[in-house]
């Protein structure tokens, strides 16, 4: 059966840092025989969280736009990609509001803990690219945070967890070959 990538930007640059690592996940994908649903969240009309909690009960958002269809997509795929730069060692609030928005489609809440909504079987795979330098973009909590946030919705919603690339620095134009190379194996 065809494996079905959802790719997520979180970036305003299409062909930026984060953009370039989607883009090459994409042709990769596409070549071995993926179906592929790309979203760009700077494209989307999805509003703030509300924070009134009636998808914990519904699975569905009260307010009615773009987060419908990228929740079902999420349902539905094999793999999710979500490439987000560092913005204050954080992801953009857009990034932010997208995991907020989707708080019923990741997790029941019980009397305990939260209980996972989406699969095991399904896999996230999470792009992020920071200007600090390496290993700094590490030890000053840079990447790792946007990365930590990420994982947290993630984790969170029962999907697996299959890999990460960070890009660090600036000056860097194109993705390395080695970027590359760990790219395609996700595939
Ligand atoms: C609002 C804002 C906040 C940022 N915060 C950080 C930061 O905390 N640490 C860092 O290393 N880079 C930070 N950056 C730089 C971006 O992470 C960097 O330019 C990244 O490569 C952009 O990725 P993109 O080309 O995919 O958009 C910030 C950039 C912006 C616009």
């Amino acid at each position: 059966m065809t494996k079905k990538l959802l790719a997520i930007l979180g970036s305003s640059h299409k062909s930026g840092a984060t953009g370039s690592m989607l883009n090459y996940a994409v042709e990769i994908a596409r070549q071995k025989g993926w179906s592929i649903d790309y979203i760009d969240l700077y494209e989307k009309n999805i509003a703030y969280c509300n924070g009134c909690r009636t998808c914990m009960k519904t699975q569905k958002c009260v307010q009615r736009d773009d987060i419908e269809e990228i929740a079902r997509l999420l349902k539905g795929c094999d793999v999710v990609i979500v490439a987000a730069p560092v913005y204050w060692a954080n992801v953009p609030a857009i990034v932010k509001n997208l995991f907020d928005r989707l708080l019923g489609v990741a997790i029941e809440e019980t009397e305990t803990f939260p209980k996972a909504r989406l699969s095991n079987k399904q896999k996230y795979i999470l792009f992020t690219a920071c200007n600090t330098p390496a290993p700094f973009s590490k030890l000053y909590g840079q990447s790792t945070g946007a990365i930590r946030g990420m994982k947290e919705f993630f984790k969170a919603s029962g999907m697996r967890f299959g890999g990460k690339c960070v890009w660090t620095g600036q000056g860097k134009k194109t993705l390395s070959k080695r970027m590359k190379r760990r790219i395609e194996k996700f595939f």
